[in-house]
């Protein structure tokens, strides 16, 4: 989906009653964590997790494409987030514009599954890369349970254009393979969001996990 898609959908985003709290996933993701340190939000829209984080208290850099989202996130930050959040536009299908072992966490909800195989494959070699060892990978991607599975044109295997938008469903198997070289905490298709509870959706696929302390 390109940047305008996007920002009229972080329109109507920033109308919902969810948009200003956790997700459900940050507070259980955050329960993993280190007690403080440095956190990456990828795709992170209008940054309600990377508030969240912040009051936390980690420093967090928030990353999203849509520059829009961000500047409706900036205006909502207190003075103490203000302190502790960096927003940066960040292209997943680009390489990430950090240096190797910059970060404690890196963290996406939501984010990750609007790419083909490989890259998405590159995007986790990406964040394994921005790992510091030991550092923990916590997402939430759509899932092959999903209602809207296999609608639309299908792109790749388990990838589908779906209107404007191109979505990949993982399924806890596919999640395990892109994730082989983290060792796994907790994977499973439990995962719930707000908007996708209101449409009885409540089996979003979960991984978190750490950058192994040694890499072969
Ligand atoms: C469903 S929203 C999730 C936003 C936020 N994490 C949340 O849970 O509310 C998906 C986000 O991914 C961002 N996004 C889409 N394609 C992207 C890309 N290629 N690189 C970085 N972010 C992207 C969108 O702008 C959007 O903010």
């Amino acid at each position: 989906m390109n940047k305008d898609i996007w920002a009229a959908l972080h329109q109507n985003y920033k109308e919902k009653d969810w948009i200003d709290k956790p997700s459900i996933f940050a507070e259980v993701a955050a329960g993993y964590f280190p007690k403080s340190g440095k956190v990456l939000d990828l795709g992170a829209g209008q940054a309600q997790d990377s508030r969240y984080f912040a009051d936390q208290g980690f420093s967090v850099v928030s990353t999203d494409l849509e520059s829009s989202a961000q500047e409706l996130a900036k205006s909502k930050l207190s003075a103490e987030q203000r302190k502790l959040i960096t927003f940066k536009v960040v292209d997943l299908r680009e390489e990430l514009p950090f240096e190797d072992a910059t970060f404690d966490v890196v963290y996406a909800h939501l984010s990750l599954h609007y790419f083909n195989y490989e890259t998405t494959r590159n995007i986790f070699g990406e964040i394994k890369r921005v790992l510091k060892p030991g550092g923990m990978v916590a997402f939430l991607v759509n899932s092959t349970s999903d209602p809207e599975y296999k609608a639309g044109e299908r792109l790749e295997d388990d990838y589908f254009q779906i209107n404007k938008a191109a979505k990949r469903y993982f399924s806890v198997e596919s999640a395990r393979n892109f994730t082989k070289h983290f060792e796994t905490i907790l994977l499973d298709d439990l995962g719930e969001t707000y908007k996708d509870n209101a449409k009885g959706v409540r089996n979003l696929v979960r991984f978190i996990g750490k950058k192994p302390l040694i890499t072969k």
